[in-house]
């Protein structure tokens, strides 16, 4: 997967080189892209913000910068990254380099050689990003994050290239961040840790806290290691058994256990199929 940031922060994201993201990086399963917004000011200041019309507080980042910004990722990227030291853009070569071709935006057969990054703007005010969503994400070949600072970004940038491009606004909770860098951050690790290979084992996402399938709209219970007994806390008995039909039956009461103490309004959306005696019994 390519991604692609832009952003007055670049360096906000030195933690994508560690861990696991680091690793998918280092394996060429994630190749990440950082740009700098302020390469494409034309004023001394390199200005990307103004006062917002109609008034009020804080400062709107301005659309031209952003519109140069978008413009010249996406035309590099499809020229085959020339900045790139991974591997340039899978189907680049047959791409268009010419976005200014309305019709191509929600023609899904066009994106599936990649021709244009899916472009998601983190702001509160977006749809709530979700596993669901993640998993979404985690599809797609290309990603193009603007993050924002200040009130946020001119509207009509997600005007433009909505028409153009898949353009999320999306929010990664109800609070307000100082800007979308840490849920630029938030996103590309949730997403990440999805694509194929970058999990040493690969069914635990399967078993994930929310996981489509037997986790949907689930809480993962708790969890356990050695040793068997702790300053008195025991391990509970069933995970000692060796009984995998059992220890699978636990772990799902506790889930339901769990969800309905922390998120009863989860439990209203289980599906009722779904459901067995015993798990009505929890
Ligand atoms: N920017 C500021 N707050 C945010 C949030 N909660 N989600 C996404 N982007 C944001």
């Amino acid at each position: 997967m390519r991604v692609d940031i832009i952003s007055i922060f670049p360096e906000y994201f030195a933690p994508l080189d560690v861990s696991l993201m680091g690793k998918a990086r280092d394996r060429g399963i994630l190749d990440i892209h950082l740009h700098q917004l302020r390469d494409w000011t034309h004023d001394v200041h390199r200005t990307v913000d103004d006062t917002p019309y109609g008034g009020g507080p804080g400062m709107v980042m301005k659309p031209e910068v952003w519109g140069e910004a978008i413009d010249a990722v996406i035309a590099e990227a499809l020229a085959g990254g020339a900045d790139a030291a991974g591997p340039s853009v899978p189907g680049a070569g047959e791409a268009r380099a010419d976005l200014g071709v309305p019709g191509e935006a929600g023609d899904e057969a066009a994106h599936e050689g990649l021709l244009l990054p899916r472009m998601i703007v983190p702001t509160p005010s977006g749809r709530p990003f979700t596993q669901e969503v993640a998993l979404e994400y985690a599809k797609e070949p290309w990603l193009l994050f603007a993050p924002a600072r200040y009130e946020g970004i001119d509207s009509r940038v997600m005007a433009e290239y909505g028409s153009r491009l898949r353009v999320d606004e999306v929010s990664i909770g109800d609070y307000v961040l100082a800007g979308g860098e840490a849920a630029v951050l938030v996103m590309v690790e949730a997403v990440g840790r999805l694509l194929p290979g970058v999990l040493g084992n690969a069914a635990s996402v399967a078993d994930d806290s929310f996981a489509p399938g037997a986790m949907e709209n689930l809480l993962e219970g708790p969890v356990y290691t050695k040793p068997p007994s702790w300053r008195g806390h025991d391990v509970p008995e069933i995970l000692l058994s060796g009984h995998h039909g059992k220890i699978a039956r636990w772990r799902r009461d506790e889930a339901l256990r769990r969800t309905a103490a922390k998120r009863p309004e989860l439990l209203a959306r289980l599906d009722p199929e779904g459901l067995d005696k015993r798990d009505r019994q929890v």
